[in-house]
């Protein structure tokens, strides 16, 4: 049974007519998605008319062959990304994330004021936190997938993403699908759909934008979404300044834990291995998807990458701390606390 609606799935005519009498009542995946975009686009022109004179800043950079290179730069405009297309086509092609006064900074991000600068890549010496954005921009593009992988008829709801180590073996992205789905057993055929479905956006070498915004710009954003309206609160409380990091992928808009990265074309190996059922929780079935996947620069040969992924179809356990503080509806047992 295959319901897949642009390589997306479909179920029998029962099915059908009553999911589709449920999503005449709610807005289509189009609608919610040009709301969103339209949100973060009128956000993200806000910010930049913040800088409305150009103003010049020094950005030193660091790293090999590097050390000493000043460039001129202009505030709120520049990014890391325009830093390195003034060195060369090598950093432009290599650089994951940037390093700006030792923190990570997302290379679409502006810089606001002078700063050193380190470009970050997978081949560093120590690649620790390229892998992490770049783990964590794998289950990005998972979710991205799976959000448009249904027909309309159902409902996708992506959950807070448990934030995994690289060592865990999969990127993990969990997510509720219409109840209408429950008893869905997903094939080999529908992940492979899924695979497909990432390799396009692979293809598209699309950037992430982030965005930093206030929680009611992100609550506006996820509007339509009382669960991704829930992590915006949780994450705006755990955030020092009390905001919360959107990024935009294509006309998909998203909520991070922490940054990815430059461009969908640095993924090259990149396989959907595992749809999961967690069991009921408060938004409904959960499951959990899992993948697979290796850099431009780091590709493995077909029988390491056969190892590599059977251990990634094994379901990855996230412990509760790792885990975002589930939310509990008012009608249920909260969960017990682990602190
Ligand atoms: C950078 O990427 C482009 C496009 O993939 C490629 O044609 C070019 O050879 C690359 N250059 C370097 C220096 O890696």
């Amino acid at each position: 049974m295959v319901f897949w609606a642009c390589g997306c799935v479909s179920l029998g005519p029962g099915f059908a007519s009553a999911a589709a009498a449920a999503a005449a009542a709610r807005p289509s995946v189009a609608e919610v998605r040009s709301q969103r975009n339209a949100v973060f686009s009128r956000e993200q022109a806000r910010q930049r008319a913040l800088y409305p004179r150009i103003e010049k800043i020094e950005v030193s950079m660091q790293g090999p062959g590097l050390d000493g290179t000043l460039l001129v730069m202009n505030r709120g405009m520049s990014t890391p990304l325009s830093c390195a297309r003034h060195l060369t086509e090598y950093h432009v092609n290599n650089s994951v994330l940037a390093l700006v006064d030792g923190e990570p900074w997302p290379l679409h991000q502006p810089l606001t004021d002078s700063c050193s600068m380190t470009l970050l890549t997978f081949k560093d010496s120590d690649p620790t936190l390229a892998n992490q954005a770049y783990w964590r921009s794998c289950a990005a593009l998972l979710g991205q997938v799976l959000q448009t992988a249904f027909k309309d008829d159902y409902t996708v709801e992506l959950l807070s993403t448990p934030e995994v180590p690289v060592t865990s073996g999969a990127f993990c992205c969990d997510v509720a699908l219409d109840p209408q789905l429950d008893s869905w057993t997903p094939s080999e055929e529908s992940l492979r759909s899924l695979t497909k479905g990432a390799q396009q956006l692979i293809h598209k070498d699309l950037p992430w934008e982030p965005l930093e915004v206030a929680p009611s710009v992100a609550l506006e954003v996820f509007s339509h979404s009382r669960c991704k309206q829930e992590e915006v609160e949780e994450k705006a409380a755990q955030h020092p300044k009390g905001r919360v990091t959107l990024y935009r992928c294509g006309d998909h808009v998203l909520l991070s834990a922490g940054p990815l990265v430059a461009r969908t074309g640095l993924c090259s190996q990149y396989e959907v291995t595992a749809l999961h059922s967690l069991g009921q929780g408060p938004w409904g079935l959960h499951r959990r998807a899992q993948g697979l996947s290796l850099p431009l620069q780091l590709q493995a040969h077909h029988t390491v990458w056969r190892k590599l992924r059977q251990r990634a179809e094994k379901l990855v356990e996230v412990s509760r701390l790792e885990e975002a503080a589930p939310p509990s509806p008012p009608d249920s047992t909260p969960p017990p606390t682990s602190q």
